[in-house]
């Protein structure tokens, strides 16, 4: 029987198929599955080459010498908090987000920094023509760096590019999407391609000692296209994200092999470029209207550094048979979740009632210890009684009514402090409270809050 050349593969979760169809059973999706050739590309297959004869490597054990990654810093605050330190050397750091949201901006002012401090920066751009780069360069103040600027999608052609002259310290390319080689036979933009041109770069990469920023557009269900392929190829994944309506930028650490995750970089979009934000709580809190019921400040973390950000709920009688329930900002599940608890262990009863739940300033909420800031803001929004200004919010909420502490209590309740909180509510059980925190008030269990909220008015006769 002759050997199957080709295989058919999901574009979107990279599930292999055997023939094709309309939908990929592995994620659902339809009219995702295309034809590639097996033999195309790396790990595309078993390749044509017969079997060598394997060489044994030397085994080592745990203990022995460190050398810390070698990094270069490119002196953007924010970003190298993000990486970690500055981007290591002969790493490949892949840097996804939205289409616009503002990637090519970033690595641009990254890419002029460096320059300025002497490195060797090669940028292809495989989206834009030279003279679009180079107006945004002009428009950044970026323009007379010795940034080298290459517009270029075939994965050969920049290999040799990169390879001739002085080795760089420093590749990015702009973007992943667009990379294609001759050796996979694949269409462009198919899970093939991007997979050997990644690997490609990664190689060059690790055998040159420089670092590559590959940039990766992110598909309409929050995954960048290829997605978990790319992912987990590359030492590092970078997500910038923000809201379109507001103007300011996050860039996540989703992975690090060199550093800590959850880092996040916080950056303000202007028309020259992006500003870093050194003190994004300012930022979340500006424009705080503190009589309004509805609106609980949380005091929460992002990796090392602590982040207070409101969070604004409207309830309303509904006019529907089904209530609307509707998040911006946060997982829809855990605010379900957070309802479920309300009705069932405080008899807040919110059946009748629709529910709009938004965290200020188009901010991304990922910790449950959100809980109790969130459960707060519904009350204060149902009882129509404004929380005081001076408090921030801060626990996990359990299914059975309980609420559970979170780490790093002292942190939040400094940040708090410092920027004029006198108060904290937080679970009872919370450990390393300071002493010089001002009024604490500790919670047993989510009923507590309401009670303290909305005194008895809200409890239901027989409770
Ligand atoms: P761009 O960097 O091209 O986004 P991406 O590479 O992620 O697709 O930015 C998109 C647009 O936003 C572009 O027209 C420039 C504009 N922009 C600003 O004007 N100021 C900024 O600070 C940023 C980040 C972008
Ligand atoms: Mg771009």
């Amino acid at each position: 029987m002759a050997r199957a050349k080709t295989q058919f593969v999901c574009q979107n979760c990279g599930t292999v198929h055997s023939r094709w169809a309309g939908k990929c059973d592995g994620c659902g999706q339809w009219n995702t599955i295309v034809e590639e050739d097996l033999l195309g590309g790396v790990g595309g297959g078993p390749g044509k080459m017969a079997p060598k004869k394997g060489r044994p490597v030397t085994l080592t054990t745990l203990s022995g010498e460190i050398e810390e990654a070698p990094r270069i810093a490119t002196g953007m605050g924010e970003l190298d908090r993000a990486t970690g330190g500055g981007f290591v050397r002969g790493s490949a750091v892949l840097i996804g987000g939205d289409p616009g949201i503002g990637k090519s901006t970033l690595l641009m002012q990254a890419a002029a920094a460096l320059s300025r401090k002497k490195q060797r920066v090669i940028y292809v751009s495989g989206e834009e023509a030279v003279a679009q780069v180079r107006l945004r360069a002009q428009r950044l103040g970026a323009a007379d760096t010795d940034v080298l600027l290459a517009a270029e999608t075939n994965v050969e052609d920049i290999l040799a590019t990169l390879s001739e002259g002085k080795r760089p310290d420093l590749v990015i390319i702009d973007s992943i999407q667009t990379l294609w080689s001759d050796s996979a036979d694949s269409a462009p933009g198919t899970v093939t391609q991007l997979r050997t041109g990644v690997q490609a770069m990664i190689r060059f990469a690790k055998q040159t000692g420089a670092t590559m920023v590959l940039v990766g557009h992110v598909t309409k269900e929050g995954q960048i296209a290829g997605p978990r392929l790319v992912e987990h190829m590359v030492d590092a994944v970078l997500y910038f994200e923000g809201d379109r309506g507001h103007h300011y930028r996050i860039l996540r650490t989703v992975k690090n092999r060199f550093g800590p995750t959850d880092e996040i970089g916080v950056f303000e979009m202007s028309d020259r470029g992006l500003r870093e934000v050194a003190n994004p709580s300012e930022l979340f809190l500006g424009e705080r209207n503190e009589k309004a019921p509805g609106a609980a400040v949380f005091a929460g973390m992002e990796g090392t550094r602590p982040v207070l950000v409101e969070v604004q709920a409207l309830v309303a009688p509904t006019s529907l048979g089904t209530p609307r329930r509707a998040v911006v900002g946060w997982e829809p599940s855990r605010l379900a979740m957070v309802l479920a608890v309300l009705e069932a262990h405080c008899g807040v009863r919110l059946g009748q009632h629709d529910v709009y739940l938004n965290i200020a300033g188009g901010y991304r909420i990922t910790e449950p210890a959100a809980d109790i800031a969130i459960a707060a803001a519904l009350v204060s929004s149902l009882a129509g009684v404004a929380l005081p200004a001076d408090r921030v919010y801060f626990g996990e909420v359990s299914l059975s009514g309980a609420v559970r502490p979170v780490s790093q209590t002292a942190q939040r309740l400094k940040e708090a402090e410092k920027l004029g909180f006198s108060g904290a509510v937080l679970p009872g059980a919370s450990a390393d409270l300071p002493k010089a925190v001002g009024k604490v008030s500790k919670l047993e269990s989510l009923a507590d809050l309401v009670v303290q909220i909305a005194g008895r008015k809200l409890k239901a006769p027989e409770e």
